[in-house]
């Protein structure tokens, strides 16, 4: 039976992985173990996961990463073979405001837990079965134009912000780990998620809880940037597929087959908006305000070799995908007001009123 480690695991993504391993479906019938670490910074709620903690295989730790004898202890107390790390900070525009936070986890919390990884495969004398999921994004490669091929596992690292230089710098370490010292790494970069729980800092929960409430939705620029879109379902899977049945040393892309510009989806949102019965959902609401520094004009991911050699591909459209989200969100009002705290109220003033009045 597997023994996973989930860092992150009270996030948007780490959730949705720890549900789906306890789910039983596909290769998680063989997943004996789940234990979360995750620090719970703004983005880490234990509502998250709430209805995992009655399954007995599942076991929560509040810590950081970056805390290397705590994690080393976990590891071999829990005789861990399975990491799946996810902990990071993950959002662009607060990466641009304060860059240190991602510095530290997402490079040198990551670091740390490779080094704890490797201690523990040697004690636990592990050699065949450890395996060690790094989870990134498509960012690390970079932005593309309108004409340009989508990422492939070859495609050179280019970041352009401090969040997506930070998680290059944390596949960097995760490859040199592999190759230098033999820990069995696997690195996934998948494009942008959306789906329940995700903290309403991204996209599409801004978007969908400011139309709700009838106020100006803020597009950035001119809304003509491409994103890639999967459901967060769909990315949890490939996830536990990835770990399971990939091979260590080799990286996997997993892309929704939904490239949309931003303008595009915030209409697509607001129309299911109205069907769904919120007729104040309107176009009208839509204002273009000041873009972000440097902003990566589009990502599309190549998802051919993990289609063919993990046999994963997405199973929700963008159109399925979002309508599920949607739902999630107007039937989980007490989720949603136990998020939007002082906290989050401070981060939209600070993040909207700087753009809103162009400074
Ligand atoms: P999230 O911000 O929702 O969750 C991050 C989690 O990590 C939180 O629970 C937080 O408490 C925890 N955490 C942060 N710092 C920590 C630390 N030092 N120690 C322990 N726990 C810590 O992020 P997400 O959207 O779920 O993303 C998860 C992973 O997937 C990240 O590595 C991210 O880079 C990657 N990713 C995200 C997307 C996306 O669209 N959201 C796309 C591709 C890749
Ligand atoms: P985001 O959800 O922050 O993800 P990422 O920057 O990692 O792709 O943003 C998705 C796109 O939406 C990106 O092009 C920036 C844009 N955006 C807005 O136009 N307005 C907003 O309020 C936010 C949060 C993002």
């Amino acid at each position: 039976m597997k023994r996973c480690l989930v860092t992150g695991g009270a996030g948007f993504i780490g959730s949705a992985l720890v549900r789906y391993l306890l789910s039983g479906e596909q290769d998680t019938s063989m997943v004996g173990r789940v234990v979360v670490l995750d620090k719970l910074t703004y983005a880490g709620r234990w509502e998250n996961l709430e209805e995992c903690a009655k399954d007995s295989r599942f076991r929560f730790v509040q810590g950081d990463i970056g805390d290397e004898a705590l994690v080393g202890r976990l590891l071999i107390e829990e005789k861990v073979d399975s990491v799946f790390h996810l902990a990071a900070e993950s959002h662009v525009d607060r990466s641009i405001e304060g860059p240190e936070a991602f510095i530290q986890t997402n490079l040198v919390g990551t670091y740390r837990l490779l080094q704890a990884a490797r201690e523990c495969q040697r004690k636990l004398n592990m050699a065949e079965d450890f395996r060690f999921l790094h989870v990134s994004t498509d960012e690390v490669f970079g932005s593309l134009g309108l004409q340009d091929s989508a990422f492939t596992e070859e495609t050179p690292y280019r970041p352009n912000s401090p969040y997506s230089a930070s998680k290059a710098g944390s596949d960097h370490l995760a490859r040199a780990w592999f190759h230098t010292f033999g820990l069995p790494v696997i690195i996934t970069n998948c494009s942008n998620n959306y789906g329940p729980r995700q903290y309403p800092e991204k996209l599409i929960p801004v978007m969908m809880l400011k139309a709700l409430a009838g106020e100006k939705l803020p597009v950035y620029g001119d809304g003509s940037n491409i994103r890639d879109w999967l459901y967060v379902g769909d990315h949890a899977r490939g996830l536990a597929t990835a770990c399971f049945r990939g091979k260590p040393g080799e990286s996997y892309n997993f892309g929704g087959r939904a490239e949309v510009s931003n303008l595009e989806l915030v209409k697509v949102l607001l129309s299911l908006l109205r069907e769904l019965g919120h007729p104040q959902a309107t176009e009208q609401l839509i204002s273009f305000v000041k873009d972000r520094p440097g902003h990566d004009w589009r990502y599309a991911i190549d998802g051919k070799k993990s289609e063919q050699m993990l046999g994963w591909q997405p199973k929700e459209t963008f159109t399925t995908g979002l309508r599920r989200t949607l739902e999630w969100y107007l039937e989980n009002k007490d989720w949603v007001s136990s998020v939007q705290d002082q906290g989050h109220k401070s981060w939209m003033e600070k993040n909207y009123e700087k753009r809103a009045m162009g400074g």
